[in-house]
């Protein structure tokens, strides 16, 4: 197949095509910057250029059978700053890609959403795909809008998308450009001996997931014939102090702690139903925080 991933030089667009390559697809790539920790890949064909670049992005569309699309330009914190910026690096830039799409009969787009910013404040313990959409930043409300563009483009134009929510993926290239996980960030605040900032007493839970684990879910299910939205998380709730014990005991560290009250706009307990997807697929293996911890820890260490 003929691939095309935008946004495929960030941290899961990097793991994404060394998935798509290993599994023998041609893997082209439009991004506006090439990848931070590594030198171009020989067998991608990368297009350097902004979405914004309309003729750019159409000569990357030409002979594409799929479209994964990963480019976001904000972060559910900085995205209120400026809201109307935030529609026109996002939202209007996808909807070039539709409609290019649709020129050029490209049926197959899978769509990285958002598995916390699109719900907003969890209603029940486990967030199934059918948990209201409240979302709490401009982030979220312009992923939403961009899913519902995808049904609309489904209903019209026979598109076959596909939406994916990730929950929290970590490891190995996290902070590729503007945000990073808590993982990576206490991994490589414990490498520098800095002091590690938790809001809260550290009990609140999220929904973490290996990056390898993710990418090999999405890769399953944009080959099947599945439309529609998917969460893509661990189902598993883990707590930061757990995170913190995992840090201590991997790196044999003294971690230096600080502990500030939390923020109004932190969650106590937000974890994803995977059932719709295991349900497709089967129970899959999850990597554990251990293993997950060790092996970022491992790529950290490579890059100093
Ligand atoms: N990492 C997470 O925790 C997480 C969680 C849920 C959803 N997501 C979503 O998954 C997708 C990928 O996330 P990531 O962590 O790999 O992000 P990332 O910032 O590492 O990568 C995004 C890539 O998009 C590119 N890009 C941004 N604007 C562009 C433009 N106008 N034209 C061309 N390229 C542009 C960037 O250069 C970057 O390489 C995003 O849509 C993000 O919202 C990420």
């Amino acid at each position: 197949m003929n691939i095309l991933v935008i946004g495929g030089n960030g941290f899961i667009g990097s793991h994404l095509i060394d998935h798509l390559l290993l599994k023998g697809h041609n893997v082209r790539v439009f991004d506006v910057s090439y990848e931070r920790y590594r030198k171009p890949l020989p067998n991608v064909d990368y297009r350097i250029s902004a979405l914004e670049n309309i003729p750019d992005l159409y000569e990357a569309l030409l002979g594409i059978d799929i479209i994964f699309h990963l480019a976001s330009a904000s972060v559910p914190s900085t995205s209120n700053v400026d809201t109307v910026s935030d529609i026109n690096k996002n939202l209007i830039p996808t909807l070039n890609i539709l409609n290019l799409s649709v020129k050029l009969g490209i049926k197959r787009i899978i769509y990285f959403s958002s598995g916390g910013a699109v719900y907003g404040n969890p209603l029940t313990k486990l967030i199934s795909e059918n948990h209201p959409l409240n979302p709490i930043s401009s982030y979220g409300i312009v992923k939403v809008t961009i899913e519902m563009y995808l049904s609309l483009y489904q209903r019209m134009y026979g598109l076959n998308p596909l939406i994916l929510r990730p929950s929290n993926p970590y490891g190995p290239r996290q902070g590729h450009f503007i945000a990073q996980g808590v993982i990576s960030t206490f991994l490589r605040k414990v490498q520098k001996n800095e002091e590690l900032t938790v809001y809260g007493d550290g009990n609140s839970a999220k929904d973490y997931i290996y990056i390898k684990d993710m990418i090999d879910l999405s890769y399953q299910l944009s080959i099947s014939d599945e439309v529609g939205i998917f969460n893509l998380g661990s189902g598993i709730g883990t707590s930061i102090n757990q995170i913190i014990d995992q840090i201590k005991k991997t790196t044999k560290s003294k971690l230096n702690i600080n502990f500030v009250e939390k923020q109004i706009y932190d969650v106590d307990h937000f974890v994803l139903d995977i059932s719709k997807t295991t349900n497709l697929l089967g129970n899959y293996p999850i990597t554990t925080l251990k293993e997950g911890i060790e092996n970022t820890r491992y790529w950290l260490n490579s890059i100093v």
